[in-house]
């Protein structure tokens, strides 16, 4: 179940699952993301419990949507919760692009198995010798 941030439990949740992923000394990045960025939850069905996260924006003038971050507890992880949420985005536009690292095997399977394309690399994006993959969706008519 895709849902805003509704409580003070989800905000609780949301900083709880973003420190798990990233690590606890990334709060000021935590604070950048809910700043600047358009925030979505994965909850699951049965007791409402926040299994994940997605930050992302709107680019008006291009008219695509960017995902910058997007998080699953790790005990959450391979139910779909992930694809749940990057699908949910793909059904409000035409267009959806992200970075991702090249490393990052699962998350590039992940957008691969929604129909993503790389359509460039990066060198040295997330520091010297850590290149990203720049990924693309775009809806078939
Ligand atoms: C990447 C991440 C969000 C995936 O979330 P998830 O809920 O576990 O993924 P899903 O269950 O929705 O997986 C959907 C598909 O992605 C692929 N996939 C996901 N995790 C995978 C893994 N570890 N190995 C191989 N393929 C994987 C599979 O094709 C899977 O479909 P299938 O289960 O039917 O085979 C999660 O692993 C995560 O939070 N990672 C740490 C943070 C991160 O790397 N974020 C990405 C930043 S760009």
């Amino acid at each position: 179940m895709i849902s805003e941030i509704e409580s003070q439990d989800d905000v609780a949740s949301l900083i709880s699952i973003f420190s798990e992923v990233w690590g606890a000394e990334t709060l000021s990045e935590f604070v950048s993301n809910i700043q600047s960025n358009l925030c979505l939850l994965v909850k699951d069905y049965a007791g409402g419990v926040v299994t994940g996260y997605v930050f992302y924006d709107r680019d008006m003038r291009e008219n695509f949507i960017e995902i910058t971050d997007i998080g699953v507890a790790e005990k959450h992880r391979g139910r779909h919760f992930g694809q749940e949420m990057v699908d949910h985005i793909c059904s409000q536009t035409d267009c959806v692009r992200l970075c991702v690292r090249s490393n990052n095997g699962s998350a590039i399977s992940l957008y691969t198995s929604l129909g993503f394309k790389e359509i460039l690399t990066i060198e040295n994006y997330y520091g010297v010798g850590n290149d990203a993959i720049r990924m693309e969706w775009k809806r078939i008519r």
